[in-house]
């Protein structure tokens, strides 16, 4: 059976490892493109020994629209999933023009490679968005015509690129443009062969959790314990990143079958605190995180989660797995490679 190929910019990252499953698992024929400047080629052994076939990978920076368009001709993708990127809020403040750069102009040198190839390809697009483009909700649950703004560059980044695209959706009416909006994603593939592997200090809630669990780190520093929250920690719409990887597949599927361009959120619709993420990850572990409440962290919002009925609606899509799959999924992960891909 010929497998349409689908091109992932940065599928050897957290979320592109776990859509290239995914997709391979729907029938599709997924090619990673990625510098691993943020990911470790290690995921591509993984990757092989979950899905029984080897990666096939396009290595170069997304940037370089030569390298893209070669990519591009070679492959004849059906369909493009941009991932690549930088994420890291707090970096983003310290060093805007890396994202600006990397993120905007990434997302650029994409648009272009795929604009020469329009002719013979109809350019079909899946962005890697996010939540914080929301900025500050002024309520919960959040809906996709919530007003949007940007707190840092790389929600900044998040948001220009939306604006882009929409913006070649009016002009090129023919392409067809997927945005999706992740909420929190957390969680690793059951098998535990790829997950989460943040460089440095984790930013993120859960592989700080874990790195403490598996005893790389003494303890966690809850962000705020005052805030308007039921148990005065922040609240946030966690979602199995497997949950995510099959929103990506059914927004692929709809615009093959003639789904107009859309923007959903991909989330839970439920929210979780700071606290009761840790109580559920020491149910799902059997490992005490000690943690202090400490000041609030700069840019934090007291509560974001997701409406998720527009992609209920239009991609018959909804997340599945609960706050214990995530964390058991989480542990499996860590436990299993207590260095991330490094080993
Ligand atoms: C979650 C909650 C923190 C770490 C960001 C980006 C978003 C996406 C996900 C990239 C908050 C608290 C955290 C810690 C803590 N990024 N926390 N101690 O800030 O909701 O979203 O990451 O794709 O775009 O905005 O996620 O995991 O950093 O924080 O108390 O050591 O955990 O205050 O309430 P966030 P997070």
């Amino acid at each position: 059976m010929n497998r349409p190929s689908i091109l992932l910019t940065g599928g050897a990252g957290y979320i592109g490892s776990h859509t290239f499953v995914a997709l391979h698992g729907a029938g599709f024929a997924p090619v990673i493109l990625d510098d691993f400047s943020n990911s470790h080629p290690a995921v591509l052994e993984r990757l092989e020994r979950i899905t029984k076939v080897r990666p096939v990978l396009e290595k170069g920076d997304v940037r370089d629209v030569a390298f893209v368009e070669t990519v591009l001709r070679r492959h004849r993708p059906a369909g493009v999933v941009h991932f690549a990127g930088s994420k890291a809020v707090g970096e983003s403040v310290a060093q805007p023009l890396k994202y600006f750069d990397n993120n905007i102009g990434g997302a650029i040198s994409l648009l272009r490679a795929m604009e020469t190839l329009g002719g013979e390809l109809r350019p079909t697009l899946v962005f890697s968005s996010s939540a914080t483009v929301y900025g500050d909700p002024a309520t919960v649950p959040i809906t996709e015509d919530f007003p949007r703004s940007h707190t840092n560059p790389y929600g900044h980044t998040k948001l220009v690129i939306e604006d882009m695209l929409l913006a070649l959706q009016r002009a090129r009416p023919e392409w067809r443009i997927a945005i999706l909006r992740y909420f929190n994603p957390v969680g690793a593939h059951p098998s535990g062969l790829i997950g989460e592997d943040p460089a440095g200090i984790p930013n993120n809630l859960m592989p700080f959790v874990t790195q403490v669990a598996v005893g790389l780190r003494a303890h966690l520093n809850v962000f705020g314990g005052d805030y308007p929250t039921p148990d005065g920690t922040g609240v946030r719409d966690y979602i199995h990143v497997d949950d995510l990887a099959a929103g990506h597949v059914a927004a692929l599927q709809a615009l093959f079958a003639g789904q107009e361009s859309f923007t959903v959120n991909l989330g839970t619709g439920r929210g979780y605190s700071v606290l009761q993420v840790v109580r559920a990850f020491e149910q799902a572990s059997g490992r005490k995180i000690p943690y202090e409440i400490v000041a609030r962290r700069p840019g934090d919002v007291a509560q974001c989660y997701a409406d998720p009925s527009l992609a209920r609606r239009l991609l018959g899509w909804e997340a599945r797995k609960g706050i214990d799959e995530m964390c058991a999924d989480a542990w499996r992960w860590q436990e299993g490679n207590p260095k991330g891909y490094a080993g």
